[in-house]
């Protein structure tokens, strides 16, 4: 476990009101690092105005401000450049537009290969473009596991094949996906990835040039950072090639009455005043990240996982969902209980200070294979502890006196 007690730096969880919560919805949203906080609130005291359009030194100042998060995002995921970060509102957003623009350039017919386990955001965008545009989705199997089965996957990607989207880890089953061979089976058919690393980014480094990812996509919300921005990662060639997706001011490099031409990227991807103050905050997000260590996120998260899977799973009555072992798996516990509904032990567990999230979790045909509705879901991150896990344990054997 870290030593030095990181819960003190996020000052929501370390009010005297939250004192003594469990804050286990992590993977739905993060609290905010004290540096994220005050960078933003400094930016907006100190340096805000809109960017890219002022000659002004206030301008020039939150421009600089706004492209510099750009960099320190470039260097995060190890991008080839800047201009290959593009800023967003969240990671639907992001699927949105490499969805609707990519489908644009294939035939009817065409293959987009998905897998069972991706939340709504990476399945009804590529839905709705299927429907458009007469192309066929395909899925990677889930198994029993929690685990995507590869042993087809060379049948799956054929000469067909045109996209492959993948969720880098899921926000139900806690599942790290072993991106490497799906991305090489994708390559081999000539066909592009986009990964969705939604929930990933908090739990394990993502280097897109080791990757070789074509897309790539997160929010700063999930980590520590605000709502309101997300990142499109693209490779420079495939971004060159897309149609833009929103229009407006910002985006264009010539306008007449009755056409207009785009700028280059990132801009082209930017319509409209961007997420300034937020690419400020998520900058930092990513600072704090990197402060700490991925090692000692790494050895940190492991300690919870084993540990969440061990104490959960003595409880009699409760099914957990996902890998029972902590290889490739993250501190995400999706699990059902005998007698009490995922809805009831939410509201047991919120009445002893303990914040989990109930429901489908917006992945409802990955619900449906595994024959649930709803489950409870208690998600872990770098400031949650084992005492935070012993809580939820004895909330739930609280919710079994009560219910059962
Ligand atoms: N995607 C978020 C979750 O899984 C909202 O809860």
């Amino acid at each position: 476990m870290l030593k030095n007690n990181i819960k003190s730096q996020f000052p929501l969880l370390d009010s005297p009101e939250n004192k003594n919560l469990a804050f286990l919805d992590n993977a739905a949203s993060t609290q905010k690092h004290e540096s994220v906080l005050k960078a933003m609130d400094d930016f907006y005291r100190g340096s805000y105005a809109n960017i890219h359009r002022g000659v002004y030194r206030l301008a020039e100042a939150a421009t600089a401000a706004y492209e510099n998060a750009r960099v320190t995002i470039a260097q995060f995921i190890n991008a080839g450049e800047e201009a290959e970060i593009i800023f967003t509102r969240n990671t639907t957003n992001s699927l949105n537009m490499v969805a609707s623009s990519i489908c644009q350039q294939f035939a009817p017919g065409d293959e987009i290969l998905l897998t069972e386990i991706e939340h709504h955001a990476n399945l009804v965008p590529w839905q709705q473009a299927a429907k458009h545009y007469q192309l066929k989705l395909k899925f990677i199997p889930v198994t029993s596991e929690g685990r995507l089965d590869l042993s087809n996957i060379s049948d799956l990607c054929n000469n067909k094949t045109k996209v492959v989207a993948v969720s880098a880890m899921s926000n139900v089953l806690g599942t790290i996906t072993e991106l490497e061979p799906i991305i090489s089976a994708a390559h081999k058919v000539g066909a592009v990835v986009v990964v969705d690393a939604a929930q990933a980014v908090p739990h394990t480094p993502i280097d897109v040039k080791k990757l070789d990812c074509d897309f790539l996509t997160f929010s700063a919300h999930k980590m520590f950072g605000p709502s309101g921005i997300g990142v499109l990662y693209g490779k420079r060639s495939l971004l060159e090639a897309l149609e833009p997706f929103e229009f407006g001011g910002g985006m264009i490099s010539e306008v007449t009455w009755n056409s207009s031409t785009w700028a280059d990227i990132p801009e082209k991807f930017e319509a409209g005043t961007p997420p300034i103050a937020e690419a400020v905050g998520l900058a930092k997000a990513a600072e704090f990240i990197q402060s700490v260590g991925w090692d000692n996120f790494l050895s940190h998260e492991a300690e919870l996982t084993n540990y969440g899977l061990t104490e959960l799973t003595k409880i009699s009555g409760l099914h957990l969902f996902g890998p029972s072992d902590a290889k490739n798996r993250g501190p995400v516990f999706a699990f059902t209980l005998d007698g009490v509904h995922p809805h009831d032990l939410a509201s047991v567990l919120d009445e002893n200070n303990i914040a989990v999230r109930s429901g489908h979790h917006c992945a409802m045909p990955l619900h449906r294979k595994f024959e649930l509705l709803a489950t409870t879901r208690a998600s872990c991150t770098i400031y949650n502890t084992k005492e935070d896990i012993d809580r939820l344990v004895e909330g739930i054997k609280k919710a079994q006196k009560l219910f059962c």
